[in-house]
């Protein structure tokens, strides 16, 4: 396989060259947003929105945007083009940039931008698809700003690799009362006894979703009625059907919830319905 590329401040290199200062903030604080889309047959999914969040996180964090939207859109298809990513995800990152250490923000310090693509395994995510993942519940404990798309993701390594060590795919964080909120890399969805939707609001318990958003517009287009409301664990079991979304994946159903098995143990036919769907209303940019 040939050496993958990195966009790093202005330069494309070869990702092992690619380098950040010691003292980036993103390294040090983790003072830094990020953004990741899939890339599907050679297009990049939904970047308008994705742009429109990194835009709020950055204005969130006071962090100056590195470049226009124009440029940003041009490095990241062509890290994608460099990387030869047809099927995959691009992800860029932007810091507040690199100074000597201090927790208030330094003055007069450029961002450092940084964006790699990637392809991905498409026969495990259609194995993923096909059959459903398990899913363990966790407290959520983390910061109260999750609705900002920040690298300060340590509960949701931890969670994932809690996961992954219960022989899980995603863990599902639930707040204080007893509420889920959202997975550590994915919001979380149910379909109810009458065949609604039902997802948590996007208050600042969640991260609002891109694939979430586009997949209300889906939902709508198809006639199944949507309801934004907190749900519980106990709901979630007893669910007609669980499933996840992100930019990753899109959608993946859910077949057991700390080990209980959730309806008949499949994938079910909303699940099935929305994502067979989702491509033909989502913004395709090629690369
Ligand atoms: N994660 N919630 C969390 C905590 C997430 O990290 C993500 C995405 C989502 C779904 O958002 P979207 O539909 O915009 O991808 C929800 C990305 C894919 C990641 O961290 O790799």
């Amino acid at each position: 396989m040939s050496s993958r590329v990195t966009y790093v401040n202005g330069r494309y290199v070869p990702s092992r060259e690619a380098v950040v200062s010691v003292e980036d903030r993103g390294n040090q604080f983790a003072d830094a947003v990020y953004e990741a889309c899939q890339i599907k047959d050679g297009a990049i999914i939904d970047l308008r929105r994705h742009l429109d969040r990194l835009d709020r996180s950055l204005a969130e964090l006071r962090i100056a945007a590195p470049m226009s939207r124009a440029a940003m859109t041009h490095v990241l298809r062509e890290v994608a083009r460099r990387n030869r990513v047809q099927n995959g995800y691009v992800y860029w990152q932007i810091s507040r940039g690199a100074a000597p250490r201090d927790h208030a923000f330094p003055v007069g310090v450029n961002p450092t931008f940084t964006a790699t693509a990637k392809s991905l395994d498409v026969a495990a995510a259609a194995l993923r698809y096909e059959k459903g993942v398990p899913v363990i519940t966790l407290p959520d404990n983390r910061w109260e700003r999750v609705d900002i798309k920040t690298v300060g993701l340590l509960p949701n390594a931890l969670a994932k690799q809690a996961a992954r060590e219960a022989g899980a795919f995603e863990a599902v964080f639930v707040d204080g009362e007893g509420f889920v909120t959202e997975g550590s890399s994915a919001n979380v969805w149910l379909v109810d006894g009458e065949g609604r939707l039902v997802t948590r609001p996007a208050d600042r318990g969640i991260l609002r979703g891109i694939t979430r958003s586009v997949l209300m517009e889906v939902a709508a287009a198809e006639g199944v009625p949507v309801v934004e409301r907190r749900f519980t664990v106990a709901e979630m079991k007893a669910a007609r059907e669980v499933f996840l979304t992100s930019a990753g994946a899109i959608l993946c159903p859910v077949v057991s919830v700390d080990g209980e098995t959730v309806a008949n143990g499949a994938p079910g036919s909303v699940a099935a319905q929305l994502r067979r769907r989702f491509h033909e209303l989502a913004e395709r940019t090629p690369i």
